[in-house]
């Protein structure tokens, strides 16, 4: 269950006041800087029944749901959008955004992250709409405002509360409506012969992640046998090991548990021709049969902006039950990360094939 923390409940209250010039501290010299901390947050009037949209934030979807808000949610983690008890705003091109007045977001630490569903507020939502966002101080930089005001007439800081702050946005600016979205956005790979397309919140956006071009070497002249040619790209992100294999006859699934990656991953794979199938799913814990000849992977190591190698163990765990035996995990990882003995234990026998100053490429061959 998602559980309200300090951000969540000072965005909740900072939406019910009306009026975010009347919040406090609406000077944007003061937005992080020596902005007083109080212990309360302000309180107002009620939110309209107009649909609320909440992104980032399934604990602030579940808490207005429950008071009988109308509510569309979205967010671009799968964990984030489980179990939330309110509508999935499947689409951007829902007609219903028509009527929100009213965004709550957690500030995303990417800017391109943000700097996207700024833009996709201020182009469906409302043309009134009214944008508070989010996040711990310590995680909130000048920039943000920035992006927000390229968006947005109005960008000010509320007052800290608990070490935490919002921005409020207003006054969607007209340049954004009725033109070309700017996301996903578009880079040549020139000594790959790939062009790369990212969404915002995408892994390393449209550039190569230098582990991943480590890997990419590796990697970028296997060719399937007759009848071995099952092939999953896990945590695809942009979709370039994706691409590439299905270049060379891989028949290639990109799995993914982020929207901005399965998203790019589809837009990669189609801008360069290439035959992909996209997967939102956490790892590879739904794939029912142990069929895949090749599983490249580029784990994450990182949950939000804390170290954590949980989820790398995981998708090591998972395609250790989707190869068939004889089947090849090939990963990257930092050196100094302590996935040998993992990939060894669930996969089996792993030798190191390549390694920089940073990063080693592992395969692993799945034991019978
Ligand atoms: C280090 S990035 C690698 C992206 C891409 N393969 C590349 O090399 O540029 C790791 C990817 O794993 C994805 N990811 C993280 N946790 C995941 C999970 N539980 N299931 C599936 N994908 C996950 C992230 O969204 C991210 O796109």
């Amino acid at each position: 269950m998602h559980k309200l923390d300090a951000v969540d409940d000072l965005i909740l209250d900072e939406a019910l006041t009306v009026d975010p010039a009347e919040s406090g501290d609406a000077s944007e010299e003061d937005a992080f800087g020596s902005g007083e901390d109080t212990d309360e947050a302000g309180s107002g009037e009620d939110l309209a029944d107009a649909p609320v949209l909440v992104l980032e934030a399934p604990a602030v979807a579940a808490e207005l749901a429950g008071q009988g808000r109308t509510v569309l949610h979205r967010s671009d983690q799968l964990e984030d959008e489980a179990d939330v008890p309110a509508e999935l705003l499947e689409s951007w091109d829902d007609p219903r955004l028509a009527e929100v007045r009213l965004v709550l977001l957690r500030l995303p630490a990417n800017l391109n992250a943000l700097d996207e569903l700024a833009e996709l507020v201020a182009t469906h939502c409302h043309p009134e709409v009214r944008l508070v966002a989010g996040a711990r101080v310590k995680h909130m930089t000048r920039g943000m405002n920035d992006v927000l005001a390229a968006h947005f007439g109005e960008v000010r800081a509320s007052l800290g509360v608990r070490k935490c702050r919002v921005l409020h946005a207003a006054g969607a600016l007209p340049d954004a409506r009725g033109t070309q979205p700017t996301w996903p956005r578009e880079a040549a790979l020139e000594e790959f012969g790939l062009t790369v397309l990212s969404h915002g919140a995408t892994f390393a956006g449209n550039k190569l992640d230098l582990g991943t071009r480590l890997l990419l070497g590796q990697v970028a002249d296997l060719r399937p046998a007759p009848g071995a040619d099952r092939a999953v790209d896990l945590g695809s992100g942009s979709g370039i090991l994706a691409t590439v294999l299905a270049r060379n006859g891989w028949q290639v699934t990109g799995v993914d548990s982020s929207r901005a990656a399965v998203a790019a991953t589809a837009a990669t794979a189609a801008a360069n021709r290439a035959t992909v199938e996209v997967l939102r799913t956490d790892a590879l814990t739904d794939w029912s049969a142990a069929d895949l000849d090749l599983v490249v992977c580029n784990p994450p190591f990182h949950v939000g902006s804390a170290k954590d190698s949980s989820p790398a163990f995981r998708m090591i765990a998972s395609a250790a039950h989707a190869l068939r035996p004889g089947g090849e995990l090939w990963c990257v990882y930092n050196a100094h990360l302590p996935y040998l003995p993992a990939l060894r234990r669930d996969v089996g026998p792993s030798e190191v094939v390549a390694r920089d100053r940073s990063y080693i490429v592992t395969r692993s061959t799945r034991e019978s």
